[in-house]
């Protein structure tokens, strides 16, 4: 059984993660998703709001499931018996950060591979933090989020602002 780990901060999740598991559950017997819980960035959303919105969307995806993590994702993915990273790359400008990230794995863990899917042309320019820009300012969302999620990232400003 081949576990791959996709991990990443999911704050909210997008149609352009949401490709990117969609890939992954095809290609591996099961794929978890992993919610960083301890990021220096100040989240929207809490780490089991994020579990939530995962579990909602993947919900068609029997071999998905989604967990919050703490402290170092190669702990994490040995921890869940698993042997490969997933992580999207978008464009060059995600390629420097996300080589050093898989190399500092891979030095820690040699026997944990990274392997990097392209993101789907359709979503190359979508990040969480650009989709919060817009809804911060009462944009429409609904382009980019799965219909449930960009309605609780709405409500998420509309309480904010209150
Ligand atoms: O979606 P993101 O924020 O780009 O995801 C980044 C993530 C969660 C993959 C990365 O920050 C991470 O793995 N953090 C856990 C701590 C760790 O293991 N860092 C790698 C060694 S420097």
């Amino acid at each position: 059984m081949k576990t791959a780990i996709y991990p990443g901060s999911f704050d909210p999740v997008t149609l352009g993660h949401y490709d990117i598991i969609e890939r992954s559950s095809q290609i591996f017997d099961r794929v978890i998703v992993g919610v960083l819980k301890n990021h220096a960035k100040s989240p929207l959303f809490s780490a089991s709001e994020r579990v939530k919105m995962l579990e909602d969307v993947t919900a068609g995806l029997p071999n998905v499931e989604a967990r919050s993590f703490n402290g170092l994702l190669i702990d994490f993915v040995r921890q869940n018996k698993a042997s490969v990273i997933v992580r999207g790359l978008r464009a060059i400008t995600d390629f420097e950060y996300e080589l050093q990230l898989a190399q500092m794995n891979r030095v820690i863990a040699p026997e944990i591979d990274t392997l990097f899917l392209t993101t789907n042309l359709k979503y190359a320019y979508l990040s969480s933090s650009t989709v919060k820009e817009v809804a911060r300012y009462g944009g429409d969302i609904s382009a980019f989020l799965d219909p449930g999620v960009a309605k609780l990232v709405a409500a998420k400003y509309a309480s904010v602002s209150r």
